[in-house]
């Protein structure tokens, strides 16, 4: 399995503006894929890209299990769409992402709130030590088919491993199909016309197409349980979109 060691002191620093902590691995270049594709959808005049309501599954999962308060982490929370279910009860709430551009946007959604806190960081190197064993619940939604290099992924698994609490749940859903027999990774490069959210309504403009991997089933739960998380359930998912025709939802917990 691989080996994460956690940041033994998180010396991230504030960006006032932002209100989001920063480690100081993150670095202003090369930006991300998505920080790209971020700061285009804003300065064609979006003042979001997803929109506002939050992931139906999540929102499922949540209503039907008996978790109801504690520590989260929403690794690759973009904008902030998913925290929404968090923020106002009984719970502790971490935002991660490595687009400072979408950080921004979710923590104006979120200033007043002093029970959210987001961090600026990639989830695939560094765990806040902050963090290390202290959630209850993980959740990652639309993160891990942005993760076409099984490094990446089993590095992902190895730090949601080191956050959670034993019998923590992890929450996760991303694009693939459950019954395929192998994995396939879809080339980026392309331009295409997305939906973009902004101050009087939707807007299409041109953006370019970000590879990402198609799991299988099989893959999927292989590489969770080699990383020593217990599947709970795997779901073919109840939302459609037109370029990402399946979805999978895996619960997953920590023994
Ligand atoms: C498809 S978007 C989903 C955003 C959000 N979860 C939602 O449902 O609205 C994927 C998000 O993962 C973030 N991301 C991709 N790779 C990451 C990494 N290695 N570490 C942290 N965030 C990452 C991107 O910046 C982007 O915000």
């Amino acid at each position: 399995m691989i080996q994460v060691k956690p940041i033994t002191s998180f010396t991230g620093f504030h960006l006032e503006q932002f209100g989001v902590f920063t480690h100081p691995s993150v670095k202003p270049f090369p930006v991300s894929p998505y920080e790209e594709r971020y700061r285009a959808v804003y300065h064609a005049g979006g003042d979001r890209y997803y929109k506002r309501e939050p992931n139906t599954s999540l929102h499922q999962f949540l209503s039907t299990s008996q978790i109801a308060s504690g520590n989260v982490a929403v690794l690759g929370c973009g904008e902030g769409r998913n925290i929404s279910l968090f923020a106002s009860s009984q719970w502790a709430v971490f935002g991660l992402d490595l687009s400072p551009s979408a950080l921004h946007r979710a923590y104006q959604d979120y200033r007043d709130f002093a029970m959210v806190k987001f961090i600026c960081a990639d989830v695939t190197k560094e765990v806040p030590d902050r963090l290390v064993g202290k959630l209850d619940l993980v959740i990652a939604i639309g993160l891990v088919h942005m993760l076409t290099d099984q490094r990446d992924r089993m590095n992902l698994y190895a730090i949601v491993m080191m956050m959670l609490k034993p019998g923590g749940y992890f929450f996760l859903e991303s694009n693939g199909d459950l019954n395929a027999d192998t994995a396939e990774i879809l080339a980026g490069g392309k331009i295409e016309m997305r939906t973009i959210q902004t101050p009087v309504g939707e807007k299409q403009i041109p953006l370019v197409r970000l590879q990402t991997v198609m799991l299988n089933g099989q893959t999927m739960r292989n590489e969770l349980e080699q990383s020593g998380l217990q599947v709970v359930s795997m779901d073919s998912g109840t939302f459609r979109h037109p370029d990402t025709p399946r979805k999978q939802i895996v619960v997953v917990s920590r023994r």
